[in-house]
């Protein structure tokens, strides 16, 4: 049969767009046997290119042994009306240039053996069952929707927020515009010592001139602005060598204008020892941390630090035990944290409980402690302690013609390029299984036909990469006007009609 294989993937985030960009590379192999009276295998007519003449000796016929490398079809299903996942709703605002991606993911698109299919909530519109009867092969690249929660008394306050939601409320992610977290107070926690913590400790602090430059939400900025929160505490529950974040970003909250930090010196008494057996990029990043913590610095630093109006600082050795209550228990006043030492050395160091604790006043914490992948079908292998989908090499363990790509396939960690090269490596096991024939090709498949009359049956209609493009063209402009990159639109309704107008 020559007819390509198809292959849909679930989730049009990197991981969606970077698997689909390999498999559209690739072409795969396709071996048929043709022969001169039709008594053999026969087959579609085909270019003269590739076939080599062999004999079958029990045909006795003169045969054609032909190679044809079939393209691969892709179709993508996102639940939302836009695609890119975590690049429009995850990357911080003021970070750009990090965004570039989406000019590969809009060729990838384009592709003429691409297709975009927006709102489709796979799971709920339509199986994975029904997507594997469309389709010879499923890629799940569905990402990490969900959170860690810190399992701690006081975690449902009023005043406490996930990262999650937080980066949501400003990214502009319909399901969390309602958030309006309060901002009225002077200190706020972040738990948490990762990037995601970094990127809420650095909008929390940013200049609003700077703010209003980007294309963070309208009613974020607005929020922001009549932003009481002067001091940001970063408070993880390991040491200064353990810090999750990157230098690129440390860098930035130190250079964060009308900004000075904060730290306690003695977190850092055991460091200067341990430097020298680091690693080089750990090695870089904690010497910052070091300078930045002890020394006294010039003149003019000194200076722009003393007109600073507001502060953050990292605490380190510290795990949330309690979220505390104001008297009337509506909202939060406080958070207890237990102080730890550390057990072992170097980066796989863990903390150990030392029996104190500590309260940090603050009226607003927000947990920055790792996303979280959920299961999206009962059908599909999930491993709940490690929240990913068992896999090997992007293959899903005990499910053929099923895989997995992105953060659903690693866990919740990695920048945008550990997630292209793992995402091509699921790509990579998908072609490798098509050419050794573990995956079978050889029957016709529908592809999206069928499941959008499935789709059309149950009143879902999906949104184009073309309907995608009119959102775009209307966010760009309304940006415009006010000076910033885009103003996105924030309810599905509000896309969809764009979309559809
Ligand atoms: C706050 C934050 C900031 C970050 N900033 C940076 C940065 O500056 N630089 C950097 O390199 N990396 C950054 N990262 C990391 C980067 O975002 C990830 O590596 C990457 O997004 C993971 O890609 P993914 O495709 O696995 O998941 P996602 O990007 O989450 O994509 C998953 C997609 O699947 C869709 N989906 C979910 N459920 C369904 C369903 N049931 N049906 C259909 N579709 C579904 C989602 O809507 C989403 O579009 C950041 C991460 C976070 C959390
Ligand atoms: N600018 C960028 O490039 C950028 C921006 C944002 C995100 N990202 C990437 O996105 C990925 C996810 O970032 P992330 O910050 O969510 O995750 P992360 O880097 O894994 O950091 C998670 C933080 O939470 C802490 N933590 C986890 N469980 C905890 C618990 N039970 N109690 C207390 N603390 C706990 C971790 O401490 P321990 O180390 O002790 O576990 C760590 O400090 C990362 O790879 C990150 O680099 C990149």
């Amino acid at each position: 049969c020559f007819c390509s294989p198809k292959v849909c993937i679930v989730g049009s985030g990197p991981a969606g767009f970077y698997t689909a960009q390999h498999l559209i590379k690739v072409w795969t192999a396709y071996w048929t046997v043709f022969c001169s009276r039709k008594r053999c295998i026969s087959s579609a007519s085909l270019s003269s290119e590739n076939v080599d003449i062999i004999f079958f000796p029990q045909c006795r016929d003169l045969c054609f042994f032909s190679q044809a490398r079939q393209d691969v079809e892709v179709d993508i299903y996102e639940r939302l009306p836009v695609p890119f996942g975590l690049v429009r709703f995850g990357v911080a605002p003021d970070h750009p240039e990090v965004k570039n991606v989406i000019n590969t993911f809009t060729q990838t698109a384009k592709h003429s053996r691409c297709s975009f299919y927006g709102n489709v909530n796979v799971g709920k519109n339509v199986s994975i069952t029904e997507l594997q009867q469309a389709y010879h092969a499923v890629v799940l690249s569905y990402g990490a929707e969900g959170n860690r929660s810190m399992g701690v008394p006081g975690e449902d306050l009023a005043g406490v927020y996930s990262a999650k939601d937080f980066v949501g409320w400003y990214n502009g992610l319909p399901s969390c515009r309602e958030l309006s977290p309060d901002l009225s107070c002077e200190t706020a926690v972040i738990l948490g010592q990762g990037n995601v913590a970094l990127d809420v400790a650095r909008i929390l602090l940013s200049p609003i001139d700077i703010l209003k430059k980007t294309d963070i939400t309208q009613p974020a900025l607005e929020a922001l602005a009549e932003s009481q929160v002067r001091r940001v505490l970063i408070v993880g529950r390991r040491g200064p060598i353990q810090i999750a974040c990157t230098i690129k970003e440390l860098r930035e909250m130190v250079n964060l204008p009308d900004t000075r930090p904060d730290m306690v010196a003695a977190d850092f008494d055991a460091v200067k020892e341990a430097l020298k057996d680091l690693p080089r990029p750990r090695k870089r990043l904690t010497e910052l941390m070091l300078k930045t913590a002890l020394e006294v610095p010039g003149e003019k630093e000194q200076e722009r630090r003393s007109k600073a109006s507001r502060t953050w600082g990292f605490r380190f050795f510290r795990s949330p035990v309690e979220v505390l209550a104001e008297p009337s228990h509506s909202r939060i006043a406080g958070i207890r944290l237990a102080i730890n030492k550390l057990e072992g050395s170097g980066e796989g160091a863990h903390a150990v409980l030392t029996g104190e604790v500590e309260d940090v006043s603050c009226g607003l914490v927000v947990s920055s402690i790792g996303y979280k992948s959920l299961p999206i079908d009962p059908s599909v292998p999930f491993d709940s302690r490690k929240a990913i989908i068992p896999n090997t090499m992007g293959r899903v363990k005990q499910a053929a013609g099923l895989y997995c790509s992105g953060w659903l396939k690693t866990g919740p960690t990695g920048v945008i390029a550990t997630t292209m090269n793992n995402s091509f490596d699921t790509a990579r096991s998908l072609v490798e299984d098509m050419d050794s024939g573990t995956l079978d090709v050889s029957a016709a498949k529908p592809g999206s036909q069928s499941i959008s009359a499935l789709l059309e049956k149950r009143g879902v209609k999906p949104v184009t990469f073309s309907d995608w493009e009119k959102i775009d063209n209307v966010e760009m402009k309304k940006g415009e006007s006010s000076g910033k990159p885009r103003e996105k639109l924030l309810t599905v309704e509000e896309m969809l009609h764009v979309a559809w107008t």
